[in-house]
């Protein structure tokens, strides 16, 4: 079986480390807001060239955490997309707030030549997601962002690493929010998530709201380390051990991502004379793959075949959000006819890919698909 997505042979490779490791951050006798956060929060933003950060429970914790910061309230808008994780909308509503979708370009990204039509008065911010592991046109963006006084979330939980015009994901906008969920670029054994921002004041604030609003490194406040709610708050720790493991997969995200990308090279070198759309890479973009995503009509009967050749792929996303029971009263506007999303919903997939991956593997998977493709 060629798995979607497995973290066996990494486990394989660093399994003494680790091991290692978990004894060391239990014997220190401290489960959380120790030593390995600290390493991990200065490390973490050293390679991704940020300025301040704060790690927490999980990539929807960092968006949720990041909008309260920003002061997102009920009636406000976030402009966004309707292709992404449940998420990035779920955090929008956590805070009352409403997303207003913008259609996507073919390249999967949101169509900024159309977000300009969404804003409202009540319009507060936008949330790009850099899905897949390509960056949106962040120049447009924060063009955009500037001329209406919006504010922007960078959803980069799809994205560490990759860059626009040379400059990390998560250093465009006013905060970037990543996932260390175990199957993106760098990923925990559990959940894992951070918060990047240049504001001082606002890494001070989320660091409060990630711990039940409780100051802990202002020796000023009387309150500093009290269990005295400085604001409403609520709990989103990442604990030693996973920061332990973070730290000792982090220096291996590069040549990672660069394995990601040459076996990326391979499938779009195997597959280039098929019916399959491709992914592509933009002009001014380093797309780090985090997924390979292709598109076909007949998707379905694909998939399979795929699997009656013992070769498993996912779907990122079938529905929608705008499309979902838990959503689709609560996001829409009259404007929200999305046709591209609604249409690339219907026909993507996403191909085995993960830096362990045998080279072997992608020939065989690209063989298969001509194959099948041949025949429907
Ligand atoms: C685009 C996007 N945003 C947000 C998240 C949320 O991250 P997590 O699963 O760590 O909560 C994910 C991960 O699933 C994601 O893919």
């Amino acid at each position: 079986m060629i798995k979607a997505w497995s973290y066996i042979e990494e486990y394989k490779g660093l399994r003494k480390k680790i091991l290692k490791s978990i004894d060391r951050t239990l014997k220190s006798g401290q489960i959380f807001f120790g030593k390995e956060l600290q390493k991990f929060e200065k490390r973490f933003i050293k390679e991704n060239n940020l300025k301040y950060g704060v790690a927490v429970g999980s990539g929807t914790d960092a968006l949720y955490i990041a909008l309260l910061g920003l002061g997102i309230k009920p009636g406000d808008e976030i402009i966004t997309v309707s292709n992404t994780a449940i998420p990035t909308i779920s955090a929008i509503r956590s805070c009352g707030a409403k997303a207003r979708f913008v259609d996507i370009g073919p390249d999967y990204l949101i169509n900024t030549d159309n977000i300009e039509k969404y804003i409202s008065k009540n319009t507060k911010a936008i949330i790009p997601v850099h899905l897949y592991g390509q960056a949106c046109d962040m120049e447009k963006i924060c063009k955009i962002a500037k001329k209406y006084k919006l504010k922007i979330i960078e959803d980069c939980a799809q994205a560490q690493g990759a860059k626009f015009k040379n400059k990390y994901v998560g250093t465009f906008g006013d905060v970037g929010c990543f996932s260390f969920y175990p199957t993106k670029i760098l990923g925990a054994y559990g959940d894992g998530g951070f918060i990047s921002t240049n504001s001082i004041n606002l890494y001070n604030k989320v660091k409060r709201i990630r711990f039940y609003g409780i100051e802990q490194n202002n020796k000023k406040n009387k309150f500093n380390n009290k269990y005295y709610a400085n604001e409403h708050g609520t709990n989103s720790r990442i604990s030693e051990i996973q920061t332990s493991i973070l730290n000792l997969k982090l220096p291996q995200v590069n040549s990672w991502i660069e394995q990601r990308r040459k076996l990326a090279n391979v499938y779009s070198q195997e597959l280039k004379n098929t019916s399959l759309k491709l992914p592509a890479e933009n002009i001014n973009c380093k797309h780090v793959f985090h997924l390979y995503v292709v598109y076909h009509p007949k998707r379905d009967k694909i998939i399979k075949k795929l699997k009656e050749n013992n070769i498993q792929v996912n779907i990122n996303y079938p529905f929608p959000i705008h499309k979902m029971k838990a959503y689709k009263n609560k996001v829409l506007s009259k404007f929200n006819y999305l046709p591209i999303t609604e249409k690339m919903a219907n026909g993507i997939f996403s191909l085995p890919l993960y830096p362990n991956l045998k080279k072997a593997d992608v020939f065989k998977v690209s063989r298969v698909i001509k194959k099948i493709l041949i025949k429907i």
